[in-house]
């Protein structure tokens, strides 16, 4: 007999951008300068060991001060600031149900700890999730997605910093306070374990502020002071918006062992729980026994202050949210070395055989979504919501302005029916939206070449160009899989 999956009725079919990747207007509206401003356009070898950003203070302070004789894509994005009232026209006429935006902490605190927010970024905000209402779009919040106050980082170092802790809650409590009647669904972190890889991009740690404790130390220093300002935005969102749902986020990692040598299959229980660390805290509300003993390993002391167990413990998320755009392989350390690496989402991985990888390397892999969304539901018995999936492809605009990405369609098609699959076996799925609706800036590499979007933009990698809005192929498709729910693919 076959069996069918459906989803359900009241799916929430989308797509989920960033501001600092797509808002642009940097210095406008009052907007003070983020951690995200001073990153440039990198040309990216396609490799693993690429360089991250990891500025000390007089190196940001050098960049700023030669600001005029570089580009900084992310100060610019695709300008959505100005124009995002005819972006959301076109993800209406996909028919989106709802869309992922993250919220510029430093439009509301231009240095991170003022005294006051800053009225027009409150107002811009206001007019952004009105525009989502007027079309009936239910926007999905993200407090904080790769861009920290860059004075936050100058003056305390970043999220290591115990001070960023406070900040977060008022921002959080100004926000929440705001918008309660504008918006349900709310993220605290966006792949809030990706510290461990890129800790200034998401966390904006600097290097000065890395203790004699080392950088490891600070790592899992940023983690603690992270997850327990999620856990206090959570807590706030409860009390001001009873209806609210708030969720974690992480970078949704699935690990397969090299071979069936049980220390592969142990190293990749090792490397999976390196993930579940953070969604174990945030979904059950305490330091899992194995990260205990890893910290007594490492020598890492995480420094703790009263009544930070109990706020972990009390303040549950309500969903688990997490991106996926491939899967990784773990092998026992000897074997590890001797093998080839591909680049991949914020995390690097040794090569699997059995699977395609996009022009940067990233392994295609639908059927690890439906594995690991099975691992979070039967872990923690929450609902799931996919909250960025795509593929980084090159476009080429035909001379009559269609553009064909047959490659974009397939990706996505292979991981909607895994989706499927899933919910066909039992797992409680929210939506899902796909990553960069609209093409916008890439985080790893700061390019425009790298896009994921429906909805093309003319603008290259130095931000030259009409900036006009062009409808994919993949539009048209995307469109008709949520007219028919995840009918027709
Ligand atoms: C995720 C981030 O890591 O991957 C996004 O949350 C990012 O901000 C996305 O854009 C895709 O990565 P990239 O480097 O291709 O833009």
């Amino acid at each position: 007999m076959t069996f069918t999956p459906k989803f359900p009725k009241d799916f929430l079919w989308g797509g989920a951008i960033a501001a600092n990747q797509a808002e642009g207007a940097y210095n406008e509206g009052g907007r003070g300068l983020a951690t995200s401003d001073i990153l440039e356009y990198v040309v990216m070898e396609k490799r693993v060991d690429h360089k991250r950003p990891f500025p000390s203070a007089d190196e940001i302070r050098h960049i700023l001060e030669t600001e005029n004789t570089r580009y900084f894509p992310r100060r610019h994005g695709i300008n959505f600031y100005h124009t995002f009232k005819e972006d959301i026209k076109l993800f209406k006429e996909m028919g989106f149900k709802t869309f992922r935006v993250s919220i510029a902490w430093s439009r509301i605190f231009p240095n991170g700890n003022d005294e006051l927010p800053n009225e027009e970024g409150l107002q811009f905000y206001d007019d952004l999730f009105d525009e989502l209402k007027k079309h009936d779009i239910e926007p999905l919040v993200t407090l904080s997605h790769f861009e920290t106050p860059l004075n936050l980082s100058l003056q305390y170092g970043g999220w290591v910093g115990r001070e960023l802790v406070d900040c977060f809650a008022r921002y959080a409590e100004t926000v929440f306070t705001r918008y309660k009647d504008k918006v349900k669904y709310w993220i605290t972190f966006n792949e809030i374990n990706a510290s461990l890889m890129t800790p200034y991009v998401s966390s904006g740690l600097i290097r000065d502020a890395v203790g004699e404790e080392g950088l490891l130390a600070a790592k899992y220093q940023i983690a603690h002071h992270q997850l327990v300002a999620s856990a206090k935005a959570v807590e706030l969102a409860h009390r001001i918006m009873p209806g609210a749902k708030v969720g974690c986020m992480v970078i949704g990692m699935i690990y397969y062992p090299q071979s069936a040598h049980p220390d592969d299959v142990y190293q990749a229980l090792v490397d999976q729980h390196k993930t579940f660390f953070y969604t174990d805290v945030q979904a059950r509300g305490e330091y899992p026994t194995y990260m205990k003993r890893f910290f007594a390993e490492n020598n890492i002391t995480i420094k703790m202050e009263p009544g930070d167990k109990e706020i972990l413990k009390n303040n549950l998320v309500d969903f688990v949210s997490f991106s996926y755009y491939m899967s990784g392989v773990s092998a026992r350390s000897e074997s590890a070395e001797e093998t080839e690496k591909v680049m991949g989402n914020v995390l690097s991985s040794i090569k699997n055989e059995f699977l395609d990888a996009s022009d940067w390397g990233w392994q295609i892999d639908p059927v690890g979504l439906r594995t690991l969304l099975n691992m979070f539901y039967e872990r923690y018995r929450k609902p799931l919501f996919i909250v960025e999936n795509g593929i980084g492809a090159y476009d080429k605009v035909e001379e009559d302005g269609s553009i064909h990405d047959p490659y974009r369609i397939n990706y996505l098609r292979g991981h909607v029916e895994q989706m499927k699959e899933a919910i066909g076996d039992g797992v409680e799925l929210l939506g899902y939206t796909t990553w960069g609706p609209i093409d916008i800036v890439s985080s790893s590499t700061s390019e425009m070449a790298k896009r994921y979007g429906f909805i093309y933009v003319d603008q290259d990698d130095m931000g030259n160009g009409t900036k006009k809005r062009l409808k994919k192929d993949s539009f048209y498709w995307y469109k008709k899989v949520i007219e028919s729910n995840g009918e027709e693919l």
